[in-house]
């Protein structure tokens, strides 16, 4: 097993009333295995997604990733272990704007201490089909093509799993569904295991596995 939630809570204040966004939530995802979260808007994807990748804290419950308890974690061994076990596409991209394309994905290596940076690096990009665009600036790239750069940075230091929001909801129909084709072909050729938020069932579909949350509440759990 690579993941394991178990039992998570996840609370907001809202408007003086306490809205429960992850209401007891408890699923595993086995390694390699592909799972999709979808759900309307405001049902907890996201929320969920945080928890799960220690990106937040949950109010209660536990998440285990690669038999490692990562709740509870202190916020220096946490941002080192999502440094080195976690790699995360988000919808808006999030890449460094003053970075170029190949510096963006050389960060997370530069950051967990490894050799061969550049050459890692390159071979990142192009396995997104970006290797002659190593040096542009975020601003100099397409939509797209900044996705691209996203995954080649999330992928590049073979996370134990990749957690994707939304990686299309940026982009126009063909570019995200030429953007989720690489990343799709990417996961199944290093056999990657990934949780994919998304709103989109035909995405969804290319899962091994469709878990629906509504309210917080996860309906087909197993
Ligand atoms: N930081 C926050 N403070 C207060 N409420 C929040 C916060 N983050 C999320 N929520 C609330 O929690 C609920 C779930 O939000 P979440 O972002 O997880 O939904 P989602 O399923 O990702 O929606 P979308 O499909 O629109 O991205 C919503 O009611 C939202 O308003
Ligand atoms: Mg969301």
């Amino acid at each position: 097993m690579m993941l394991q939630a178990e039992s998570l809570k996840k609370g907001f204040q809202q408007g003086g009333q306490e809205i429960l966004a992850v209401n007891d939530v408890s699923f595993s995802v086995n390694k390699g295995e592909t799972v999709a979260i979808v759900g309307p808007s405001g049902s907890g994807k996201t929320t969920l997604l945080s928890l799960l990748a220690g990106l937040e804290n949950s109010d209660s419950g536990q998440v285990t990733i690669d038999g490692k308890v990562i709740t509870g974690l202190g916020e220096a061994e946490l941002t080192r272990y999502r440094g080195e076990k976690i790699g995360i596409v988000f919808q808006q991209f999030h890449l460094m704007p003053h970075l170029t394309a190949l510096e963006n994905v050389s960060l997370p290596l530069d950051i967990a201490g490894e050799d061969q940076v550049r050459d890692k690096a390159l071979k990142a990009l192009k396995n997104v089909g970006l290797e002659n665009r190593a040096t542009h600036l975020p601003s100099q790239l397409s939509g797209g093509e900044c996705q691209r750069v996203a995954i080649a940075r999330a992928t590049v230091i073979q996370p134990a799993v990749l957690f994707a929001d939304e990686p299309s909801g940026n982009l126009d129909t063909e570019t995200g569904g030429r953007v989720t084709d690489i990343l799709f072909e990417l996961v199944k050729t290093t056999q990657m295991t990934m949780i994919l938020v998304t709103h989109d069932m035909e995405l969804a579909g290319k899962c091994d596995r469709i878990l629906s949350i509504r309210g917080g509440l996860l309906q087909n759990s197993n």
